[in-house]
């Protein structure tokens, strides 16, 4: 990494290991604001139907590739959505000849698009047995979701109810521990093995839950997991920033669409950041005095753990201020992107 004092950051460019593209028109419309900036990203499978199978994988990748800018060099790496029937020679063969990357885990109704999810983790035990021969990294939306838990303790449940039995059985099973939100999360990843790792998403870092609903409610903050209390925030802000090689870069950008006539009546979870994410990652290392680190936890870490090279390609930041766009439209309907109207320090060089 190359820092010019208060000018430019030159840093290898940086993945993004979760992602929601959706498809078709959306697909077209939020891709290049990922590939315009990351070399790589895990694209997560929770269409309508969900990817569950090589030859709809393949077909994604396909109409992904058709709708990417022709200048941007960029590499969507594919996921297989697991329910209670996933066929374990069917994720086996997709990992062994590269149709599939990593196989991810929701539970039934845990969020967006999941009424396909897995309702017991027993019925998945072939297939994690076969993905920990294989090398297959396992990625969790870590949430337990039944109707007595609160939505602020969902985490928390799923570390002593899933993760810590999970871990015990397949103490070998590479896992990764997406999107977490709270101070406990970030001490049971930092205390655990090498198999296990996390993502952390620009808007865990920069918000907590007052935010989203002191004063008055912001539902475009309003994501799964919810955003947790300052302390959890502060733990997160710590985590990311130490160099630590378990935490790495993964937005959760999941854009939704809108066509409100004067009120949206139902919010569903999800935060378009794809086109601030880098920045606001940039703003939270420079405000913990921790740029060094930046590059580690932007471009490093995850391609460390996933046995990834890294990239070969720069990508450079400037020290001029860039405003985030207000709305993004698609057709009559619209977006509210992460940070939309608020100005950054910094710039990309395209
Ligand atoms: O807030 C979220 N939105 N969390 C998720 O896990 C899924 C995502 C989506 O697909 O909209
Ligand atoms: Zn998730
Ligand atoms: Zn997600």
């Amino acid at each position: 990494m190359n820092i010019i004092k208060n000018e430019k950051i030159t840093i290898r460019r940086p993945d993004d290991f979760h992602v929601h593209l959706r498809d078709k028109k959306i697909l077209k419309k939020v891709l290049p604001y990922t590939s315009s900036i990351y070399g790589r990203a895990i694209i997560m499978p929770n269409l309508t139907p969900p990817i569950t199978n090589i030859e709809e994988s393949h077909k994604y990748r396909k109409r992904i590739m058709r709708a990417l800018p022709s200048n941007h060099h960029f590499i969507p790496l594919m996921t297989c959505y697991l329910t209670d029937n996933t066929n374990p020679r069917e994720i086996e063969n997709g990992f062994l000849n590269n149709f599939f990357f990593a196989a991810k885990l929701y539970f039934k109704n845990s969020t967006n698009y999941t009424k396909n999810g897995v309702s017991n983790i027993f019925a998945i035990s072939k297939t994690l047995e076969v993905m920990q021969k294989i090398g297959m990294p396992l990625l969790i939306h870590g949430e337990i979701t039944d109707n007595d838990t609160d939505i602020f303790d969902r985490e928390v449940k799923f570390i002593d109810i899933i993760l810590e039995p999970l871990i015990k059985n397949y103490p070998e099973l590479k896992i990764v521990f997406e999107h977490i939100s709270t101070k406990i999360a970030v001490d049971y990843v930092i205390e655990s093995n090498d198999f296990l790792a996390a993502t952390v998403t620009p808007h865990h870092l920069f918000f907590n839950r007052n935010s989203l609903l002191n004063e008055k409610f912001l539902p475009y903050l309003f994501c799964l997991p919810i955003l947790k209390e300052k302390k959890d925030q502060k733990a997160l802000k710590k985590a990311v920033t130490s160099g630590n090689k378990k935490f790495f870069l993964g937005t959760d950008t999941a854009p939704h669409f809108y066509f409100c006539n004067k009120v949206c009546q139902i919010i569903k979870p999800g935060i378009f950041n794809a086109p601030s994410s880098i920045l606001a990652y940039l703003k939270v290392f420079e405000e913990m005095n921790a740029l060094k680190f930046f590059e580690k936890f932007s471009s490093e870490n995850g391609a460390n753990f996933y046995n990834l090279p890294l990239n070969k390609e720069k990508i450079t930041f400037i020290h001029k201020p860039k405003r985030i766009d207000k709305i993004i439209k698609i057709e009559k309907k619209v977006s509210f992107p992460f940070l939309a109207g608020e100005v950054m320090n910094w710039s990309v060089i395209l």
